[in-house]
């Protein structure tokens, strides 16, 4: 049944157009494949199956240039000098995993080009021009020199060792522990085959509350024969590290990471993975943060912890990626202000082999948050972002949410750090302040569900998290077009109202979840459903109270100057603008201020009654997603049709759950009736 979801966006439907169904076959007479290596077959297998299935003819293979209209596949190294010059500078534009698709001229005969520096780069190529004829586009006179503009692009599965999967409701974990190493499902390959079409060139296979098992030998036997699966794909495989390893499965009394043998004993367990997987990448660290062991346990810091790691991997080219989602329950004050206030004051500190990865807002992947102001504030270290692709605040894998515009509202912030410009995007691809190592990390949605991501279009979310990985200034409209051609159909009837929905979707739950500037009022725990009530858990910062703060003069975190002057961690322009309510952002406006229920908001409404036309809105906008999903009915198998049809009608149902509890409950406070347009709780 699942077998059109489970192919995600590689559908490779045949081309209905039949003006360009032709030009394609015209144009494709025939694959030279130049290399061969592991990934170079992996390059010419997925040439073969695209063009079979799009053209529906077997295209022949060739070892060298014959005739005309081939599509020549190969890397530098393997290509003629004739080629070479046809190529002429274009290799110089590219990095090592960028690549070239170019219409070239043979002895006067036309053929297209797919080159790279190396067979990764190739691959994504390939990828990259198979996209063109999944998305119909034309492939006349191509001239693409494409790179991506960070080096870690990578997945971080939260996945147990018991293949539960915190905040994963797309099934279990992929990795089937008890199997391996000697059982290699075809998921594995299926998954890295996934990733490398978008790009994603790093895995962390396992759960940032890290269990210290997964670096013991038998484990390892293990994470070694996922490692060679993934590699004629181009992905590393990285491991969170527990940072008490060495005293849990390594028999030491300290995990001080000033004792000898403590640095030692991860010296030698570098050592023992890299002689296994030569390419590991490194590790991910949790440290000091929600009751994780770390540095601090021994009176020592971050950097402390982390440049002791750095050594241990630095002789194998591996790095260590620090997390900077921390914030203690000693300090309730404000939550938002602990990460910055902790780690800006070690900028600069770090090992070159460090890159600190802080979540993209300062509380924890709420559906709208201002930017982390962490970005741009340390401009001596690199920082690498951390997206959820789960959606643990936004409706689970229940709720259609599109998240690329999620993460384009926050790469397109502007820091001011530098001055205006200053993009968080800039910080990510290291531009900003010249740093080489660079990544993205996205906190994966997939589970073994039979479509990998729950709902089918999560898996947009992993799609699109793949392409800003590759280039985080891609416009999240354009991939949601490129996502719907590959995935279901290139008919405009269908496309453009879809892509509008997409659109649309992640500020729907914003409205029905958390207008203006709310955060974190999810029910406790599990996040799912609303829960502003909640007061009564054991950290006050995880109460949903302790951040609407709402009582009968208003609502809203007051983080300005008047408040917890959370602001004040932002460049003086930012500041600025969110420290007055007046030119704060209205979506952003609860998150930092306290406003009076009476307060005008721009459209001259109170903020109790735009508050709640809000919360109507979301809700409304649920239904249009109906509508507009019910009219494609004529575009869409059976199957994903009816699936998206019943997830819609639970996140309408839900949104109205939403609408009703949060005013219901601000309503005590306000003591304000329903404006009209809003509808009653039955
Ligand atoms: C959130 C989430 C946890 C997760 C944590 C993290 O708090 O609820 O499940 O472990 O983020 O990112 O470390």
């Amino acid at each position: 049944i699942a077998q059109k979801d489970y192919k995600l966006w590689l559908q490779y439907d045949k081309t209905t157009n039949a003006a360009l169904a032709s030009e394609y076959k015209n144009q494709l007479q025939g694959i030279v494949s130049l290399g061969n290596s592991e990934t170079s077959k992996i390059s010419l297998k997925e040439l073969e199956t695209g063009l079979f299935n799009m053209l529906e003819n077997k295209p022949e293979v060739f070892p060298e240039i014959k005739g005309e209209n081939k599509i020549i596949v190969g890397s530098k190294s393997s290509l003629t000098s004739e080629i070479q010059k046809a190529v002429g500078s274009d290799f110089d534009k590219i990095n090592e995993e960028g690549f070239i698709i170019k219409s070239i001229s043979l002895k006067n005969k036309k053929h297209i080009l797919i080159t790279a520096k190396n067979d990764i780069g190739v691959l994504y190529g390939v990828y990259n021009f198979l996209r063109l004829l999944q998305t119909n586009k034309s492939i006349q006179n191509l001239n693409i020199i494409e790179a991506p503009k960070t080096n870690i692009r990578i997945l971080n599965h939260w996945d147990n060792l018991d293949r539960t999967v915190e905040r994963g409701y797309a099934g279990f974990s992929l990795w089937n522990w008890q199997k391996l190493p000697d059982f290699i499902d075809q998921r594995y390959i299926d998954y890295a085959r996934a990733n490398a079409s978008v790009g994603i060139n790093g895995t962390v296979l396992t759960n940032v509350n890290a269990n210290a098992l997964i670096l013991t030998p038998q484990y390892l036997e293990k994470v070694e024969a996922l490692a060679n699966v993934f590699r004629p794909y181009g992905i590393k495989v990285y491991l969170t590290a527990r940072f008490s390893a060495p005293i849990e499965i390594g028999g030491l009394k300290t995990a001080d990471p000033k004792d000898v043998d403590v640095a030692n004993w991860w010296k030698n367990k570098a050592a023992e993975i890299y002689k296994r997987i030569p390419d590991f990448g490194g590790f991910l660290v949790k440290a000091n943060s929600e009751g994780q062991p770390g540095p601090q346990n021994y009176g020592r810091d971050h950097v402390d912890g982390a440049n002791m790691l750095a050594d241990a991997v630095a002789p194998f080219g591996g790095v260590i990626m620090w997390r900077a989602f921390v914030y203690s329950e000693h300090d309730v004050n404000d939550r938002a202000k602990q990460a910055y206030a902790e780690f800006q004051p070690y900028d600069g500190k770090f090992k070159d082999n460090v890159i600190v990865q802080v979540k993209n807002g300062a509380i924890d992947f709420q559906p709208r948050e201002p930017f982390h102001p962490l970005f741009g504030a340390m401009p001596k270290t690199p920082l690498m972002m951390e997206f959820q692709i789960t959606q643990e605040y936004l409706g689970f894998s229940t709720h259609l949410v599109y998240l690329p515009k999620l993460y384009q509202e926050v790469l397109e912030s502007d820091t001011y750090q530098k001055g205006k410009g200053s993009l968080v995007a800039k910080v990510v691809d290291g531009t900003l302040d010249q740093h080489k190592l660079t990544g993205i990390a996205g906190v994966s949605n997939i589970g073994n569900d039979l479509n990998w991501t729950g709902h089918p279009f999560a898996q947009a979310n992993w799609y699109g998290f793949g392409r800003l990985a590759w280039d985080p200034y891609l416009d999240s409209e354009t991939i949601a077009d490129e996502w719907l051609r590959c995935t279901f159909s290139n008919n405009e009837n269908f496309i453009k109202p879809i892509k509008e929905m997409m659109m649309q979707s992640r500020e729907a739950v914003v409205n029905y979840m958390t207008p203006l500037g709310l955060h974190h009022i999810m029910d406790t725990g599990h996040h799912y459903g609303p829960g502003p009530w909640v007061s009564n858990l054991s950290r006050p910062e995880w109460n949903p109270v302790y951040y609407h703060k709402a009582d009968k003069n208003g609502i809203g975190f007051d983080r300005s100057k008047t408040g917890t002057n959370a602001t004040a961690q932002y460049a003086s322009e930012v500041e600025k603008i969110f420290d007055n309510p007046a030119t704060c952002p209205e979506k952003d406006l609860l998150w930092f201020h306290h406003v009076s229920w009476d307060y005008k908001l721009k459209n001259g409404q109170t903020l109790w009654n735009g508050m709640a036309l809000k919360y109507q809105e979301g809700v409304d906008q649920v239904k249009e997603m109906q509508n507009i999903w019910n009219r494609t009915k004529p575009y869409v198998d059976a199957e994903r049709f009816k699936e998206v049809e019943m997830l819609l009608n639970i996140q309408y149902k839900e949104s109205k759950w939403w609408r009703d509890a949060c005013l219901l409950y601000f309503q005590q406070f306000s003591g304000k009736e329903l404006p009209k347009g809003v509808e009653k709780p039955n």
